[in-house]
């Protein structure tokens, strides 16, 4: 059986725990897929951490561009993040007629209009299951599970940062200062927390949320943001006494004249199951008119939940590959060609 060659660019946190189960689950995974899927080339700045990590089973370097022009590789997972050189990459990818797996959400939420664009022009697959609530399978939710349905709302709580942050204020009475530090020394936080606090990060995963379950584009520019800076102690210690928490919600709901998309605090009652998602944990809610209000929990964050959303991409994105095309599955890759331009 051909295996199915992957090149991967940037082996941090996430790039390892990929790494790490795909080797550990190799033979299911390979079950799953129909073909084995094999790390061939890692490209990233510190060629000793990628050394270390493949444990010389990749071909490893520091030119991502030279990755993404390898004819040999069929399949491209960006893990670099962040708006510049990932934009440049994933686009050259998708024009060297690779497919991408990324788990970068800021490229997606600002640039996502134009890149799946470029995807759909060129037959490619852009998949991104990785870049909303870490290990949960929400995207798949919303686009597969939920496919009967019209969306009505949705609201998550999808920063593992500010949900460790407020849990931690609340149950240790730590300052907020000292508790960032320790979700960026548990590798929570984005590589400028002031994503994370300043809810941009949540916003970037409503926005892409949004445009599956309302069919709109990527609309981040529209969206109403505001973080857990200006949240002080005593907030949560008075929420806490009449009977609610404070959880940094991303929601986004159908309105009469357009999708409206926002990230706040919000007080919800303390029995409500979504205020007890406690840590860095994630949760969203979705409600559909046919299912009515439906709940996905799991681990927004860390090296192998994340790593388990980019596996999934690779093995939906090798069965396409590997079938034949009357049996493809388009509804994986979004198809710009077919949204609303809703305002927001
Ligand atoms: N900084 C993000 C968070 C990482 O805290 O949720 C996962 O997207």
């Amino acid at each position: 059986m051909k295996p199915i060659n992957v090149g991967l660019l940037g082996i941090g946190t996430v790039g390892g725990g990929t790494f790490t189960v795909l080797k550990r689950n190799a033979e299911e995974i390979t079950r799953r897929a129909g073909r084995p899927i094999c790390i061939t080339a890692v490209a990233d700045k510190n060629l000793e951490l990628a050394r270390k990590v493949t444990g010389g089973e990749a071909r490893v370097t520091d030119d991502a561009f030279a990755v993404v022009a390898d004819p040999e590789i069929d399949i491209v997972v960006e893990l670099i993040g962040g708006y510049g050189v990932a934009k440049e990459l994933v686009l050259k990818a998708i024009e060297n007629g690779k497919h991408v797996v990324t788990a970068n959400k800021a490229l997606l939420a600002v640039h996502g209009n134009e890149i799946f664009a470029a995807a759909q022009s060129r037959g490619v697959m852009v998949a991104f299951e990785a870049a909303v609530a870490g290990g949960i399978p929400i995207i798949k939710a919303l686009r597969e599970g939920l496919t009967a349905n019209r969306i009505e709302w949705l609201a998550g709580i999808i920063n593992g940062t500010t949900n460790f942050i407020l849990s931690e204020m609340r149950d240790k009475g730590l300052p907020f200062a000292e508790v960032l530090k320790e979700a960026q020394a548990l590798g929570y936080a984005e590589a400028d927390p002031t994503f994370d606090i300043e809810g941009v990060d949540a916003a970037h995963k409503a926005t892409i949320m949004s445009a599956i379950a309302f069919g709109i584009p990527m609309q981040f520019d529209k969206a109403y943001v505001e973080g857990i800076t200006r949240l002080d102690s005593v907030d949560i210690t008075y929420a806490e006494q009449l009977g609610y928490r404070i959880k940094l919600l991303g929601i986004a709901r159908r309105r009469e004249q357009g999708v409206e998309l926002r990230v706040h605090p919000t007080l919800i009652p303390a029995k409500r199951l979504i205020a007890n998602v406690e840590g860095a944990m994630n949760a969203v809610l979705v409600q559909g008119d046919a299912v009515g209000a439906t709940l996905y929990y799991g681990k927004g964050a860390g090296a192998e939940p994340t790593a388990s959303a980019v596996i999934a991409d690779l093995v939906d994105v090798t069965r396409l590959h590997t079938s034949d095309p009357e049996h493809r599955v388009p509804h994986l890759a979004f198809q710009p060609g077919q949204v609303r331009d809703v305002p927001v």
